[in-house]
């Protein structure tokens, strides 16, 4: 049912050290393909990284370990990196459009196979490119953690105010507008 299966999507940063194989992230792949992008260009290409070492040095530089205080133990299995032609002349609102799209069927397939995700866009790409040796041909400009968690986590419905996620009796709540406050117009 797609109404639970976007509602269970929730973002996750602490994870377990359970495996992510390579087979399960090109799953996500398949899936990902037949994301809709501009006049179907297909421009976003995939890094699927499941060495351990080369997680541990992805996880340092992204801000899980810094903003979210993630311990090293709890670093993902798993990172997907976007990455795009330099010269491919789309406009970024375009691209952004695109990854955005990608990045939700990318997610929603890993959830509907029972791992978690968080999309890591603070990263920086050039430190990013440059851990993976990416081609110069290409930029990195995404990147998505996959892994299992246990972290709890739940939302919580509000009309307005301030959206920022908070810590209640230790569980992660991410506060959701409703439905009422999110349509301004119906003509
Ligand atoms: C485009 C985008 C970029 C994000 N970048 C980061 C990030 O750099 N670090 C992080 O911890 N979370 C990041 N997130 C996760 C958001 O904080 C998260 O989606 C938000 O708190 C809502 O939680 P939910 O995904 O469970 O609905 C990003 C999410 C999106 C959509």
């Amino acid at each position: 049912m797609f109404s639970e299966l976007v509602r269970n999507n929730r973002t996750r940063r602490i994870y377990n050290r359970s495996e992510v194989s390579q087979s399960l992230l090109k799953e996500l792949i398949e899936d990902c393909r037949f994301s809709a992008s501009t006049v179907n260009r297909q421009e976003i290409r995939y890094i699927l990284v499941n060495d351990d070492q080369m997680c541990r040095s992805i996880f340092r530089i992204t801000n899980l370990p810094t903003t979210h205080k993630v311990d090293e133990e709890n670093r993902p299995g798993a990172f997907v990196i976007m990455v795009t032609k330099r010269d491919m002349n789309l406009p970024d609102s375009f691209l952004y459009y695109n990854l955005g799209i990608a990045t939700a069927n990318l997610t929603l397939s890993a959830s509907s196979r029972g791992y978690s995700c968080v999309t890591l866009l603070s990263t920086n790409m050039e430190k990013l490119a440059a851990l993976v040796s990416l081609d110069p041909d290409y930029k990195a400009v995404s990147v998505i953690a996959v892994g299992k968690s246990e972290q709890a986590v739940q939302t919580t419905d509000i009309e307005g105010g301030d959206t920022s996620y908070y810590k209640d009796k230790g569980v992660h709540t991410v506060p959701k507008l409703t439905a009422d406050s999110l349509i301004i117009g119906k003509i």
